[in-house]
């Protein structure tokens, strides 16, 4: 039953959603001419076609050093009851946590921000790679991005979303391995596989593992920073991005399983699940400040130029 106030609602709904481009009802994918990457830019939907969009990739030769990109304290990561479900998103897994358990300060970030969910991005099996970030143009078989919220919002992502900086993204670049089965935590995580074949399908998180666990043999005190978006459509533009320098190191049989097991809403087999890099736009990334060089800067040189003119002019006086 439409009332006119209903209809002038509707209507204001439909005009704040072409303004704003928002892609909440539309489909969209990775693999189909008729709603891939191309078409978020061109629609555009949300803030596709933006100026400081993720991914990118990382050009080791050119990255600043930064020495506010200090350590990050990790609060929960090592708490084995933090997952609560499992989820076939219809373009990624994604796994949430319990609110306000696991939590992330420091690393240059302002504050904290508190963990919401971790999903995963892939390509064809171990055999043809599908991380979103690429390091000197090299591109890993996947892509773990673990999502944080900026604790002020208590969740809100609403809110989050109209900060250029209520998001922070962690990624973590995820290399193959011989061995079968490794890690542990992996092999879990892929037992879940089968409950959430198909698109909207869940389940809940039974046999927990740490966070931690998922991240092994990572120092976590090495990262890449840039200011960027999310790698979706509406591609907001509010995510301070760290991905690690260290890969995770996923036993190939494990990395399979993601395009062999999971189905998007078509449906198709989930694969090549990323988004191609974007231009930086004049944005730098920066990494932590190198140690002292034991080389001379441009600098140093100076002003030793400097002291050696005031010794040898001194040296003329006396
Ligand atoms: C691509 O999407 C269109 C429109 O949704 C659909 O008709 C077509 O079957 C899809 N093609 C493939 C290869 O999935
Ligand atoms: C993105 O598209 C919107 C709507 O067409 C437009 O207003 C905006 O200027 C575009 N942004 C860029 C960076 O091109
Ligand atoms: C990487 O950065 C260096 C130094 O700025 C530059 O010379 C080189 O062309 C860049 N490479 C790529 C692939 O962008
Ligand atoms: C671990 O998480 C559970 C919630 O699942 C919580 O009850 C417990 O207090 C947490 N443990 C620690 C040490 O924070
Ligand atoms: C990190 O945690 C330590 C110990 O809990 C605390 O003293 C310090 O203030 C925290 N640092 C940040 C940046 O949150
Ligand atoms: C260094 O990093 C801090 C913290 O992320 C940031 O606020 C600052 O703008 C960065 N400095 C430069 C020169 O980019
Ligand atoms: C993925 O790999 C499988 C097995 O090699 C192949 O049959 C399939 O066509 C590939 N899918 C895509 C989208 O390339
Ligand atoms: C989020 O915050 C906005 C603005 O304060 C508010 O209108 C909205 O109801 C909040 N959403 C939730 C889910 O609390
Ligand atoms: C892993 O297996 C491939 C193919 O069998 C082989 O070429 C490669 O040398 C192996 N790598 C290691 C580190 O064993
Ligand atoms: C996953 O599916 C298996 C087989 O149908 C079932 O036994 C198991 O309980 C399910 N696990 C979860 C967590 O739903
Ligand atoms: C998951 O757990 C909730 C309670 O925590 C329960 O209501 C629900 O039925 C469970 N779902 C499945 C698929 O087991
Ligand atoms: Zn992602």
């Amino acid at each position: 039953m439409n009332t006119p106030l209903d209809t002038m609602f509707v209507l204001g709904s439909v005009l704040v959603a072409l303004v704003h481009g928002e892609s909440g009802q539309i489909h969209w994918c990775y693999n189909n001419a008729s709603c891939n990457e191309n078409v978020w830019v061109s629609a555009p939907l949300g803030f596709c076609n933006g100026t400081r969009q993720s991914p990118l990739n990382i050009n080791t030769t050119s990255v600043k050093g930064n020495s506010s990109l200090i350590a990050f304290n990790f609060t929960g990561f090592s708490n084995r009851s933090t997952m609560t479900t499992i989820e076939n998103t219809g373009h990624t897994v994604k796994v949430t946590l319990g609110d306000g358990l696991v939590k992330i300060s420091g690393g240059g970030l302002p504050g904290t921000y508190d963990v919401q969910q971790f999903h995963l991005h892939w390509g064809n099996g171990s055999g043809v790679p599908g991380s979103e970030h690429t390091v000197d143009g090299k591109r890993y078989p996947m892509e773990l991005h673990i999502v944080t919220v900026k604790s002020e919002y208590k969740g809100n992502i609403t809110l989050a979303l109209t900060d250029p900086e209520g998001l922070a993204a962690l990624g973590f670049l995820i290399e193959k391995t011989n061995d079968s089965s490794l890690p542990k935590s992996w092999k879990i995580l892929t037992s879940y596989l089968p409950n959430v074949t198909n698109s909207d399908q869940k389940a809940n998180i039974t046999q927990q593992f740490p966070l931690d666990d998922l991240l092994v043999g990572v120092d976590r005190t090495k990262y890449y920073r840039y200011l960027g978006s999310l790698t979706t459509p509406d591609c907001d533009e509010v995510v301070i991005w760290t991905v690690f320098k260290d890969p995770v190191k996923v036993s190939k049989n494990l990395i399979d399983l993601f395009s062999t097991s999971l189905y998007t809403s078509d449906p198709v087999l989930m694969t090549n699940t990323y988004r191609s890099t974007q231009v930086p736009n004049g944005r730098s990334i920066m990494t932590q400040a190198s140690a002292s060089s034991p080389l001379m800067t441009a600098d140093r040189l100076f002003l030793l130029s400097l002291v050696m003119l005031h010794v040898l002019l001194w040296e003329r006086d006396a």
